[in-house]
């Protein structure tokens, strides 16, 4: 099934899959509707065969060296964005190994370049950045960047469009 644009009505599902992957960064349901609010173009979700929700992704533009508080709301886009940030792409383990986060990650690339950004950023965590590496994503040192909340994993990387 295809990747389709993301609705309130989504966001029960998208929430509870989210609390069964991301143990470690609980956000909550209220995070991700005020996300939804903000940028509802940066959010899709990937349907299930039994109703449910297979996947999602949430992303919108941002500011160049900053990094969303977790599990705080985004409060509307800055006014200064100049990179397309990727909050989170999420699949169901029982779905993943299929090409949907490639998928839509080419997806949100497509769209950051049509809404006219250069380049994409995202913190990478649970041990991804090799997912990212793979699509054309590198790490990127501020020293300033205080990723603390996500975990001593995260990794803040970046990639041209
Ligand atoms: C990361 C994640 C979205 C990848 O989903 P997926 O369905 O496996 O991804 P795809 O099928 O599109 O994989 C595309 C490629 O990336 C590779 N890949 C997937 N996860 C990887 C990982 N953790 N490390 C390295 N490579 C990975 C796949 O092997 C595949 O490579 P191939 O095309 O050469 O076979 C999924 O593992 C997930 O939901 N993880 C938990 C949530 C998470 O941490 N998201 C990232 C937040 S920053």
């Amino acid at each position: 099934m295809p990747w389709r644009p993301m609705a309130a009505i989504d966001l029960p599902a998208v929430f509870t899959l989210a609390c069964a992957i991301h143990v470690d960064h609980f956000e909550a349901l209220e995070v991700m509707a005020d996300k939804l609010a903000a940028y509802p173009a940066g959010c899709l979700v990937l349907d299930g065969t039994d109703g449910g929700v297979n996947g999602y992704a949430i992303s919108h533009p941002y500011g160049k060296g900053r990094v969303p508080k977790l599990n705080h709301l985004l409060g509307g886009l800055p006014a200064d964005a100049d990179i397309y940030y990727i909050h989170d792409v999420a699949i169901a383990p029982a779905a993943r190994g299929q090409g949907q986060a490639e998928a839509v990650v080419a997806m949100l690339a497509g769209h950051a370049r049509d809404a006219g950004f250069t380049e994409m950023r995202l913190l990478s965590v649970n041990n991804t950045m090799a997912f990212w590496s793979r699509k054309g994503f590198t790490a990127i040192h501020i020293a300033s960047l205080d990723v603390s909340s996500y975990g001593a994993d995260a990794v803040y990387m970046g990639k041209s469009l």
